[in-house]
């Protein structure tokens, strides 16, 4: 990396890029409040309101990292660019307006007229069938776009300039081995978690399932959690531009119940998010005090799912287990969401412990998890979708049993 990027350097920047012409351009810099990882961002407003979003990747260097994920963004964008038959929705069309690989910064158009749905759903704790059904028919355009074209394949294996890509990366994975480093760098409670883990031996051996099934066959995210979707702050009246899918950074060709899992885990946060947790509770009891009831966010849940199948129900054919598998991917997501906190907030409390024990239930009883997470079977979810594009209905409708007892209440973990 030749520049790191500054508040005090970021107009001279952005004049070198061509960007703004000058200082008087620019009215307002500052530091992006929120963001997560070791990225450095910065937005600046130019004086003609025009915002725009300046990433720099600080890691490149650090092996321990995932480097080069503004390179895949920018990777996105070119392949929008060379296939603009891709790119006819406008919630996916990618916002770069510059790439500079050498000191890997990405510059973004800000939409300050957008919220991120995370802020709209925690200001407003409603959550409308419509957006889950926009973000749904979203995804579904893109995978169902992108689906077994080998050419978009080839495009996503470019490679960054003195680098060599043999495969695409598989986000199936488990916590990993793990030694005695561990006991230096995550607090003695969370301890809790890695031993639990590693004593489930079905939680192992159904991710290790789920990393042998990954079938990357279409163009993925990788990241799509409710901090990385946008919509219109005036959603109520629009019938369209109503969400944006944003950072692109994880996206790679992969496999897209991936995707839908990883949405899906990113809505039952909030419900896990709201448990009353108290040592004195147990856990039946908390998932039924919760303040976010899974009741509230079950239309959404189903909305997303059915606008998703609509959009592409030929997924059902190419693979018959598809729901199966979204629901493991929620669950593999919600293990590495509990790890993120261990690592970067060093910490784990019964609310995670809570949220461990769902995220096993969606492992390694998917079906049973299909009723307690949706309050329906698959084929209720499906039953309207499949009236229209009339695909076969899921095989039996087994005798299943919630793996809660009424309401949320856990059972058998
Ligand atoms: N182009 C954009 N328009 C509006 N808001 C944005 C835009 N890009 C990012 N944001 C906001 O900034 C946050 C962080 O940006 P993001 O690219 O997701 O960074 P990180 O890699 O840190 O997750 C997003 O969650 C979103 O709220
Ligand atoms: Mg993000």
């Amino acid at each position: 990396m030749v520049l790191s990027l500054s508040s005090h350097n970021v107009i001279q920047y952005l004049q070198d890029a061509g960007l703004c012409s000058s200082e008087d351009d620019v009215s307002d810099k500052s530091e992006l409040p929120g963001s997560s990882k070791n990225n450095f961002n910065i937005l600046v407003t130019l004086a003609d309101n025009r915002q725009l979003l300046l990433k720099q990747e600080r890691n490149v260097n650090n092996n321990d990292a995932a480097p080069h994920e503004l390179f895949q963004e920018w990777l996105f964008h070119q392949l929008l660019q060379q296939f603009p038959v891709l790119g006819n929705t406008s919630a996916i069309t990618p916002l770069v307006v510059h790439f500079d690989e050498e000191n890997s910064i990405l510059v973004r158009s800000y939409l300050s007229e957008y919220v991120g749905l995370a802020t709209l759903y925690h200001n407003n704790e409603i959550f409308p069938q419509e957006i889950a059904s926009a973000i749904g028919t979203t995804l579904a355009g893109l995978h169902r776009a992108t689906y077994n074209r080998r050419e978009y394949q080839n495009f996503m294996a470019t490679a960054p300039q003195g680098e060599f890509r043999y495969g695409f990366y598989n986000p199936a994975q488990g916590l990993g081995s793990m030694g005695p480093e561990i006991f230096g760098t995550v607090p003695t409670d969370a301890l809790k978690f890695y031993v639990l883990y590693q004593q489930y031996e079905s939680l192992e051996s159904a991710i290790a399932d789920l990393a042998y099934s990954w079938n990357p066959s279409c163009l993925t995210h990788n990241d799509l959690k409710l901090n990385n979707i946008l919509v219109h702050s005036r959603w109520e009246q629009l019938d369209n531009c109503l969400v944006r899918l944003i950072d692109w950074e994880a996206c790679s060709w992969g496999d897209p119940a991936f995707d839908l899992g990883t949405l899906l885990a990113s809505y039952l946060r909030i419900w896990l998010k709201s448990l009353v947790v108290d040592p004195t509770i147990e856990l039946e009891e908390s998932l039924h005090l919760a303040l976010t009831p899974l009741e509230i966010l079950q239309p959404s849940l189903i909305a997303l799912i059915r606008a998703y199948v609509n959009a592409f129900p030929m997924i059902l054919e190419y693979r018959s287990d598809f729901i199966l598998r979204v629901i493991q991917f929620a669950g593999l997501a919600l293990i590495h969401q509990i790890q993120d906190t261990i690592t970067c907030h060093k910490y784990f409390n019964n609310a995670e412990l809570c949220m461990l024990q769902v995220a096993k239930s969606l492992l390694t009883m998917p079906e049973q998890a299909i009723l307690t997470i949706f309050g329906i079977s698959e084929s209720e979810i499906l039953n309207p979708v499949a009236k229209i594009h009339k695909f076969p209905q899921p095989v039996k409708e087994q005798q299943l049993l919630r793996i809660y007892y009424e309401k949320t209440r856990l059972r058998g973990c």
